[in-house]
């Protein structure tokens, strides 16, 4: 019987809010599992929470959030709309860059999310979220705003960090663009069945490469 997505994402909640599995969930930090919309057609993948999401326990209600709520208007959405979260789900000390034990072990579950939500399309929002799918790919200039086709028939979408724009603004213009594009995207990715590119293998959901370094956000 299929689990119903909202009853399969409280459970994957409740077990992020017990992880211990990395000094992350050992640490202080609030769980930050993500939000929105169980039945969403766009998953959207961030970094990790930082400072104000940690208060919040919500993904991105910073300024970063701020930015990316704009973003989600550019494109015709709003929160109700998609679902939000991060490939690690508690924050970080200083927002440091999530280390490789902390990422792996919150593999489970943005894959269980994954299959929770089963979205047409998961917009990656930086270099962490997008090597979890192409984990060589080098260079965000190299992929961004374009539809990379998993073999297990995700269609991935790669964007720069929101937070990247609040430190070169002329990287807002870049965002902007790319979001507006989102729609069709959408479109092309429920009316066609995704045929894989072959830019990189895809880590996640299924067979996992070691992840690489790439160059930018
Ligand atoms: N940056 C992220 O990557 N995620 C958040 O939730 C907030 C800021």
């Amino acid at each position: 019987m299929e689990v119903d997505p909202g009853t399969a994402l409280r459970e994957i909640d409740s077990q992020i809010a017990r992880c211990k599995r990395c000094k992350l969930g050992m640490g202080g930090a609030h769980p930050v599992p993500g939000s929105g919309n169980p039945h969403a057609s766009i998953m959207f993948v961030g970094e990790a929470p930082g400072f104000y999401e940690d208060q919040a326990g919500l993904p991105f209600v910073g300024p970063a959030g701020k930015l990316l709520d704009g973003l989600l208007e550019v494109a015709g959405l709003s929160r109700k709309d998609v679902f939000i979260t991060n490939v690690v789900k508690h924050r970080p000390p200083a927002n440091r860059d999530p280390e490789p034990d902390e990422l792996e072990a919150c593999d489970d579950f943005l894959r269980a999310q994954i299959a929770a939500i089963k979205p047409q399309v998961i917009v990656t929002l930086g270099r962490f979220s997008l090597s979890k799918f192409f984990p060589n790919v080098r260079a965000m200039r190299d992929v961004h705003g374009r539809a990379l086709p998993t073999s297990d028939g995700l269609t991935i979408c790669a964007m720069y960090h929101p937070a990247a724009a609040l430190h070169q603004n002329s990287l807002r213009a870049v965002l902007e663009q790319d979001f507006r594009a989102l729609p069709m995207i959408l479109a092309r990715a429920q009316s066609q069945p995704a045929t894989p590119v072959t830019v990189a293998q895809a880590a996640l959901p299924g067979v996992e490469t070691p992840p690489e370094q790439m160059s930018l956000f």
